[in-house]
């Protein structure tokens, strides 16, 4: 994503396993205003009290665009989008000229059967000279040791947390796999095998 210190950022499914390593990553790297949409009240809390974000919205509660807008009123350099459709078009609204989408997923059409989302402000994109590009972690496997290296020592002194949603058993995989579909995660989604630790 090119985060460079300051920069104002957005990140959908903010409470989710992608989206609470981002926000947790952010900071770390001295991001700006840091804003994230989640699907209830209680995640959002969660993400402003533990996570570092400084303000998350429920995208429930209405239009995204508006919301985004409330929550990030100078705009956003960078957006990491895990949702596509209306949450892509509010931060294509929201970028500054020369921002960046960085597209990590679509949970807004994880259904071949949705209906694909027709975004209404593409033409921003060359006004505003934004960049976008997809981001698939299978590419990065090269800098694996690197990402350890600066993580595990933050996690060692406790200067991050870990966040999990943990099903015990292996027969819970279906029901944890929909669940997460459903939202019911709060931040990556575990599912233990008996015996293990
Ligand atoms: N490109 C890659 O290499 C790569 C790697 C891993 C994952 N991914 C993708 O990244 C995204 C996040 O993955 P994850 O593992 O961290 O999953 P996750 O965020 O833990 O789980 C998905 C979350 O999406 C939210 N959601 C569901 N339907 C939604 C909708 N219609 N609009 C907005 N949010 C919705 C739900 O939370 P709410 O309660 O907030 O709605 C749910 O908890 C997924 O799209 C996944 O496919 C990509």
């Amino acid at each position: 994503a090119e985060l460079r210190e300051g920069q104002d950022v957005f990140v959908s499914a903010a409470a989710g396993g992608v989206g609470t390593a981002t926000g947790r990553l952010a900071r770390l790297m001295g991001a700006g205003r840091l804003v994230g949409s989640a699907g209830t009240a209680a995640k959002a809390a969660y993400l402003t009290e533990h996570v570092g974000y400084d303000a998350v919205f429920d995208y429930h509660t209405g239009p995204t665009a508006e919301l985004l807008a409330k929550a990030a009123p100078d705009g956003i350099d960078l957006y990491m989008d895990n949702v596509g459709g209306e949450h892509l078009e509010a931060a294509i609204s929201s970028l500054r000229a020369y921002g960046r989408i960085v597209r990590i997923g679509t949970m807004a059409q994880k259904n071949s059967t949705d209906t694909p989302y027709a975004l209404r402000n593409l033409p921003d994109i060359v006004e505003k000279s934004l960049r976008m590009e997809g981001f698939l972690v299978s590419n990065y496997r090269d800098v694996q040791e690197e990402l350890n290296a600066f993580v595990v020592p933050h996690l060692q002194s406790g200067r991050i947390g870990l966040d999990e949603t943990v099903v015990d058993g292996f027969g819970g995989i279906v029901d944890a796999f929909l669940g997460m579909l459903r939202g019911e995660n709060l931040g990556k989604i575990i599912v233990r095998a008996a015996g293990a630790v």
